[in-house]
């Protein structure tokens, strides 16, 4: 355990999957957390988990590709908490197709949540962490952020972006108390993104996660709590000599 007793997180995609878990996790480490999402009804679950931790959650509906609607979410994060000590920029979507199929349309809805929404976010909350000398930043960003595949052209640039802004952020940053890192996981089972990636690899003819399992040197797939362990660290002080770190947590499917 890290001991983030009295810490205030922002989880951004916390109604399902690795954000749930992700906010479960800081709250099980003593944060009081808020919650931005579009899924309403998931972010509620999450909260009422995390009420029954002992924690303090606040849902907060905004969708991250829009900037007027993260800058009035923090802002009421803020009035609520009185400050944002950790960000977990984890909300994102997939989209899965060959380029040649891939509508101009689909790779800017990719962009515009991916990318723009993780820019959103940090721009919206780090003029007040620098104010307070300190804060710490993660960015979901995947292995496809460092490693282009194919039918996942849009997906992949959008994490290679994520983790542009990561290491920019964090040069900026660095002499001002506030760390910006990474988490770039591989094959996640038990969220939403991963159960719509592997019907659309069905439709397409290609195989499912838990078909490529025997590609994983550790053995298995990921789960949630592989990725929020990890952010946890990275939230901790612990991790205070890291930053601009793109940290791979694959089971060993990619070393880079
Ligand atoms: N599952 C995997 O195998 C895997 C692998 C690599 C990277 N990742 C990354 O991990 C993160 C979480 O993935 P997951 O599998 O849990 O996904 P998920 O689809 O299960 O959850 C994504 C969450 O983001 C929210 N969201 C989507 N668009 C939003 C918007 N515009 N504004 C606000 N919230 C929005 C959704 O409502 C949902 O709660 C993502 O950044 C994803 O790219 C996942």
């Amino acid at each position: 355990m890290y001991n983030l007793d009295g810490r205030s997180a922002l989880v951004t995609g916390g109604a399902v999957g690795i954000g749930r878990r992700i906010a479960t996790r800081l709250a099980e480490e003593g944060c009081d957390v808020a919650i931005i999402d579009i899924d309403i009804t998931g972010a509620e679950e999450t909260a009422d988990a995390i009420v029954r931790i002992g924690r303090r959650c606040m849902v907060l509906s905004a969708d991250i590709g829009d900037f007027a609607e993260v800058q009035a979410a923090v802002g009421e994060m803020r009035a609520r908490y009185g400050k944002i000590d950790i960000v977990s920029n984890n909300a994102a979507v997939v989209s899965v197709g060959s380029v040649m199929e891939l509508a101009a349309e689909e790779w800017r809805r990719v962009f515009r949540i991916n990318a723009d929404g993780a820019f959103h976010i940090c721009k919206a909350v780090v003029p007040h962490m620098v104010e307070r000398r300190f804060g710490r930043i993660i960015n979901t960003a995947s292995w496809f952020g460092k490693i282009g595949k194919p039918n996942y052209a849009a997906y992949s640039a959008s994490k290679f972006a994520v983790i542009g802004l990561t290491q920019s952020l964090a040069a900026e940053l660095a002499p001002l108390g506030v760390t910006v890192n990474a988490v770039c996981p591989g094959t996640i089972v038990g969220t939403r993104m991963r159960d719509d990636a592997d019907r659309k690899s069905v439709e397409q003819g290609l195989p499912t996660a838990r078909e490529r399992e025997s590609l994983i040197p550790i053995g298995r797939v990921g789960v949630p709590d592989d990725i929020a362990r990890v952010v946890a660290f990275l939230a901790s002080d612990e991790s205070s000599y890291m930053t601009g770190q793109s940290i791979n947590v694959t089971g060993g499917l990619w070393m880079h």
